[in-house]
């Protein structure tokens, strides 16, 4: 049976590599086209992998922070692609510090990012989302956004934010058909794992009752439970080997 991402068009922000394009690839393999606001990385290689899958990919240059420059990318891709049925809020960015060394600056960037740009995001989506009479929005949180951590005020309050963002657009549009939730990752293999050592490694491991670190693609796998889903709405999934139980 086909999935209901065959033809349709989802955004997943940041999706050049790491955990958004393991989303990006699952979709792509369900038959979905791609559009990807992204910055720093070169996005050719993620466009080839997903073109090669024989759907529809373009890449957007876009601080998703900026607030106009969102609304110019989001009109772009609805002109470019006809409509969005699908919105990932995937792009996001640490600065950690333990709040005494913690700069007005560090917080600042970190929810402008990873919080606002998810509102900027879904704001300049939800007219696209009511002309469709429908639509699911996936929001990227983390544990920490549950459960705190040393060294990431920043971030676990922007993760925690973006938890109450899913809840109330889930709310809001619910009868418009438009679903909204959360996956909230615990420790994921990217580039930024890999650059832990063994021993670093091992102190993560022993805190996941699961007992190993989970790749992009179990994230993907949630994110993609919730597209294909329409009566899940203001639902937050752990994937996070157990790690807050
Ligand atoms: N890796 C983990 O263990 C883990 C755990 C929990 C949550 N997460 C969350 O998962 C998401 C993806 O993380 P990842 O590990 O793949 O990291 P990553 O750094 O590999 O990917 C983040 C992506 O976001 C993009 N990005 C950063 N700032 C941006 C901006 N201002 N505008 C547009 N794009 C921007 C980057 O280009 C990059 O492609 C993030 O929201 C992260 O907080 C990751």
């Amino acid at each position: 049976m086909d999935s209901i991402l065959k033809g349709k068009t989802v955004v997943v922000t940041g999706a050049v590599r790491g955990i958004g394009l393991a989303i990006a690839e699952l979709c792509a393999q369900k038959g979905a086209n791609i559009a990807i606001p992204y910055v720093f990385v070169d996005p050719a290689p993620a466009l080839e992998k997903l073109r090669a899958m024989g759907v529809k990919a373009e890449a957007y240059e876009c601080n998703v922070a900026d607030f106009n420059k969102t609304k110019e990318v989001c009109d772009k891709i609805i002109a470019d692609f006809g409509a969005v049925d699908a919105l990932v809020n995937n792009a996001g960015i640490t600065a950690d510090k333990l709040i005494l060394r913690m700069t007005e600056e560090d917080f600042d960037k970190v929810i402008a990012v990873n919080l606002k740009g998810a509102f900027n995001m879904t704001k300049h989506l939800t007219q696209n989302f009511m002309r469709n009479r429908g639509g699911a929005i996936v929001n990227i949180s983390s544990v920490v956004g549950l459960m705190g951590n040393a060294g990431q005020a920043n971030y676990s309050a922007s993760k925690a934010g973006l938890i109450g963002l899913t809840k109330t657009v889930a709310r809001e549009l619910s009868s418009r058909g438009v679903t909204c939730n959360a996956v909230a990752p615990g420790f994921i293999a990217t580039a930024m794992t890999d650059a832990l050592t063994p021993e670093q490694q091992d102190a993560i491991k022993k805190q996941i009752p699961l007992g190993f670190i989970g790749n992009p693609d179990d994230v993907a796998k949630a994110v993609v439970f919730f597209l294909e889903n329409r009566y899940v709405t203001g639902e937050v999934i752990k994937v996070d080997g157990g790690m807050y139980i």
